[in-house]
């Protein structure tokens, strides 16, 4: 049995779609098992973090998404030893790069921090880290349904945005395959991107001419990233401004272990992104 926390986000919802394509027993954990809508083929099970032990009844597997698991990450580690889990595949992130990254930021300390306690945890791990979701550009869905400019700060700002279900499609090999114990993949889209050409390509997708506005990131505010918790965002603009102008790292991990190669911002036209930021009236 593999228990997926996150299961009805971005991520999680692709992966318990593809275990339960692969047949494999998936229990899905969420606040609303009313309102999750999973595949037929998943268990679902009400995220009730102060009882962790009927939620890892029977299972060899967890995914771990630490957003949902939130400050209960180390109990229900102790709570999948227990119950006799062998291995864990956590969703980390790519701000985390030994050596060459900023120990005082707070997303860095975040997900470090989860991941010692996995290491901690005497469990198998895998790190996923990948570094740049193509789903951040739903903070622009708001802006593109009420007209054609889309403001923000860093129109240079440059990444390689990756897809959710390329995340997922990793996630799943790790959690069924051998050989990916001790492992971290450090996970990117294949191509670079800016800020303005992720405007336009939307703009593509939607057959309309968007045009981004650059705003000066001091006057940058939470209306600008609603999906940021505003503790989160002097940290993402942070992030924002170390890729201005900047080539960004990319790899060829999500080709290299699912033999697929990972999706471009534009072959994602038809994904969760794009359609999520479809005005309802389109
Ligand atoms: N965005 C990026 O560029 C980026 C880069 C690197 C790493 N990451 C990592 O990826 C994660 C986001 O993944 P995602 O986009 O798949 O997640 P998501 O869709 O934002 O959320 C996943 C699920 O977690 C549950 N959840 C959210 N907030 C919660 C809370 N405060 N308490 C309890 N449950 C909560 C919700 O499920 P229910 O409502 O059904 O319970 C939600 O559907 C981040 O946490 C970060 O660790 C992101």
């Amino acid at each position: 049995m593999i228990v997926v926390t996150g299961a009805t986000g971005n991520v999680g919802r692709a992966l318990v779609e593809r275990l339960v394509a692969e047949d494999q027993p998936v229990r899905a954990l969420t606040r609303n098992p009313g309102r999750a809508a999973f595949p037929s083929g998943a268990e679902v099970a009400r995220l009730e973090l102060d009882r962790p032990a009927h939620l890892l009844d029977g299972a060899t597997k967890l995914f771990l998404h630490i957003q949902a698991t939130g400050d209960r990450t180390g109990g229900l580690l102790d709570a999948a030893r227990a119950a006799g889990v062998r291995h864990v595949v956590m969703l980390s992130s790519g701000i985390i790069d030994e050596g060459a990254d900023d120990e005082t930021h707070p997303i860095r300390i975040w997900h470090a921090t989860a991941e010692q306690q996995v290491r901690d945890s005497g469990l198998e791990w895998t790190f996923l880290r990948p570094i740049s979701f193509a789903t951040n550009a739903l903070q622009w869905a708001p802006q593109i349904r009420v007209g054609d400019t889309v403001h923000g700060p860093f129109a240079e700002a440059c990444t390689a945005p990756i897809h959710e279900d390329d995340i997922a499609a990793v996630a799943a090999r790790a959690l069924i395959d051998r050989g990916h114990s001790g492992a971290v993949h450090r996970l990117t889209g294949p191509e670079p991107v800016t800020t303005t050409e992720q405007i336009t390509t939307i703009g593509h997708t939607l057959g309309r001419d968007l045009r981004f506005i650059e705003v000066p990131p001091d006057q940058v505010g939470p209306d600008l990233f609603p999906h940021v918790p505003p503790s989160m965002l002097q940290g993402i603009l942070k992030s924002f401004a170390a890729t201005a102008g900047v080539h960004p790292e990319i790899t060829t991990t999500v080709e290299t272990i699912t033999g697929t190669p990972a999706r471009t911002m534009s072959s994602s036209g038809s994904s969760v992104t794009i359609r999520k930021t479809l005005p309802a009236t389109l």
